[in-house]
């Protein structure tokens, strides 16, 4: 949620910001704006709407500093767009996150005389620091503004023509290349540049023309690491979006996410001798709460929670409890939150993430890492089945089994992409004008119903609701008229009580197409896919995924950057 870059080095810094908030912009694409440290001072630019839509300004400077917006204080505005700056234009800050005290601040900065120009919780820091640096020293002056801020934060400041960084609850990192320094919310934002990164912590601090790190007054030791990720990952290429790219990318991704070491067993010991929480947010959960119901089959009782509603929960977590943590970014707040209240009545950790030096990849006693490569489409799509395939893992190993089965649904994914394609296409076509889509499964094909409804509805804004298909009869069933469509997903051991339901809404007119293995005269369109046992259900995301991705496509939308979303949600 808002991507922060700031560069300095021996290069000229403007078109390394530009082209890697492009990178970015998948955190929020509200606004985006560039400030440059030139011989003539600060220099600014700011514009609403998607950098990617946008020309690139022209300053000669090797130190800069951008930010890619999605909006949280404030009204999708120029003036709202960050960088915000002192009133003397010498200090420039990029921020995400919320100052949860702005309120007060701003009220005391303006009891200073200090006047704001926009409606953001940003811009306190810009005064704050021109305030401190009034009186102190650059670190004292650094230092003192971050003790009264309190909330969520990355930050980069532009500070008496210094780049300052500081971190407190949202993603920051530092990428150290030969020409220069880059320090970024996201590794994909500099990973043409460099793959040796430093990952700070919460209270981190400094100044890009330093090598010490501080973490309060304490100088801290923070190792330099190579990150695996592939430049090529990150990139488009061929593919008119990145969507389509991650969904075909699964060919390889759900193999690659078998590829686990140890880390797979001393999990699956754990989780057999404990309670066991499985959280996340959006697809994350959805994921966890279809591999419960296997975890379940294997006599683990693991229980999903939406992260942002895990409080009910609390009260039950102790030291024998497991969470197991499920997150593509590493750094969605409401799991982070609910993480730390776990490990404060001492949970274990698993955390199966596909962020690389993440907060969640970092802070778990067991990570598992999903190994999708970046997923730049905001939708959540190759981590979505790299989850569910890690699940399996796990649960084949509780249990002792062989993970071929896993394999073998691996190997399919290519085949069931290729054949299910244009069934998509074509529907999408049909679809396309729809008002309402209904998604309905049973056991593990419930919650996947859920899953297929967030893809449409989030992609196409066609409105779309998932639900279990017995609950159907008490109450969605009056919404059904001629017409209507119904998504149906059924396998092996649900379909008989499925195509009861069916039968049902086609009773009262519904357009019927069943993802399955098998037909079914209930069925006006027929989607087939393997039939492989608890696998099922990860092949039955990717048709749904091309879908939505086809529906997003007949409807102008842009699939890769939705509106009102951004990839990683950093706030609460
Ligand atoms: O990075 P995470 O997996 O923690 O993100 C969780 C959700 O924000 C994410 O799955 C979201 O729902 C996506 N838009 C789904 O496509």
């Amino acid at each position: 949620m808002c991507g922060i870059l700031g560069y300095e080095g021996a290069l000229q810094a403007t078109p390394l910001i530009f082209k890697g908030l492009k990178q970015l912009s998948y955190r929020g694409y509200d606004s985006w704006g560039i400030c440059a440290q030139t011989k003539k001072g600060l220099q600014t630019f700011k514009r609403v709407g998607d950098i990617t839509k946008s020309n690139e300004p022209k300053f000669d400077s090797t130190k800069a500093i951008g930010h890619t917006r999605w909006a949280t204080h404030g009204k999708v505005t120029q003036k709202n767009a960050h960088p915000h700056l002192n009133e003397s234009g010498t200090i420039a800050v990029v921020h995400n996150g919320i100052i949860e005290n702005a309120d007060d601040l701003r009220l005391a900065l303006e009891d200073e005389g200090y006047k704001f120009k926009s409606e953001t919780d940003t811009e306190v820091i810009p005064h704050l620091l021109d305030y401190f640096a009034k009186r102190y020293d650059d670190h004292t002056a650094l230092l003192k503004t971050l003790k009264h801020l309190k909330g969520s934060y990355a930050f980069l400041a532009l500070l008496k023509g210094r780049l300052a960084f500081a971190r407190d609850g949202s993603p920051l990192v530092i990428g150290l290349s030969n020409s220069g320094k880059f320090i970024s919310s996201d590794i994909p934002s500099f990973l043409h540049h460099t793959r040796k990164t430093i990952v700070l912590e919460d209270g981190d601090w400094g100044f890009a023309d330093e090598d010490r790190i501080y973490s309060g007054k304490e100088i801290v030791s923070r190792p330099a690491r190579i990150e695996s990720w592939d430049v090529e990952v990150a990139k488009k290429g061929t593919y008119p979006h990145f969507m389509l790219k991650e969904i075909e990318e699964q060919q390889m991704t759900i193999r690659k996410a078998l590829n686990q070491d140890g880390r797979i067993k001393i999990a699956a010991d754990l989780l057999s001798r404990s309670e066991v929480y499985i959280l996340g947010c959006g697809t994350s959960y959805n994921t966890g709460a279809i591999a419960s119901y296997e975890l379940a089959k294997a006599g683990i009782r693991a229980i999903p929670s939406l992260a942002s509603e895990f409080e009910p929960h609390l009260p039950f977590i102790n030291e024998d409890s497991i969470i197991i943590a499920l997150s593509q970014s590493g750094e969605t707040k409401d799991v982070i939150d609910a993480v730390r209240e776990a490990k404060k009545k001492q949970a274990k950790i698993i955390s199966i993430v596909n962020t690389p030096g993440s907060t969640l990849a970092r802070g778990a006693d067991i990570h598992i890492p999903m190994k999708s490569g970046p997923e730049i489409c905001v939708l959540s799509t190759k981590s979505a089945t790299a989850q569910l395939a890690i699940l399996s893992l796990l649960t084949h190993e509780i249990e002792n089994k062989s993970p071929d089965l896993l394999r073998e649904a691996a190997a399919c994914a290519p085949h069931v992409i290729a054949q299910t394609k244009r069934v998509a296409k074509q529907l999408a076509k049909k679809l396309k004008d729809t008002r309402s889509i209904f998604t309905i499964g049973r056991g593990p094909l419930a919650p996947l119903a859920r899953e297929a409804a967030l893809k449409i509805k989030e992609v196409s804004y066609i409105h779309a609701e998932g639900m279990p298909a017995g609950e159907l009869k008490h109450g969605p069933i009056a919404l059904i008229e001629p017409g209507v469509p119904v998504i149906v997903f059924a396998d092996s051991n649900t379909r008989t009580l499925t195509i009861s339901n069916a039968l049902e809404v086609k009773a009262r007119g519904a357009y019927v197409i069943g993802i399955d293995s098998k037909n079914h005269p209930a069925y006006d369109t027929h989607i087939q896919i393997p039939d492989i046992e608890e696998a099922t259900p990860m092949l039955a995301l990717l048709p749904i995924q091309l879908l939505s991705y086809y529906l997003a496509l007949e409807r102008g939308c842009d699939p890769d950057k939705p509106r009102n979303l951004a990839k990683s949600v950093t706030v609460r």
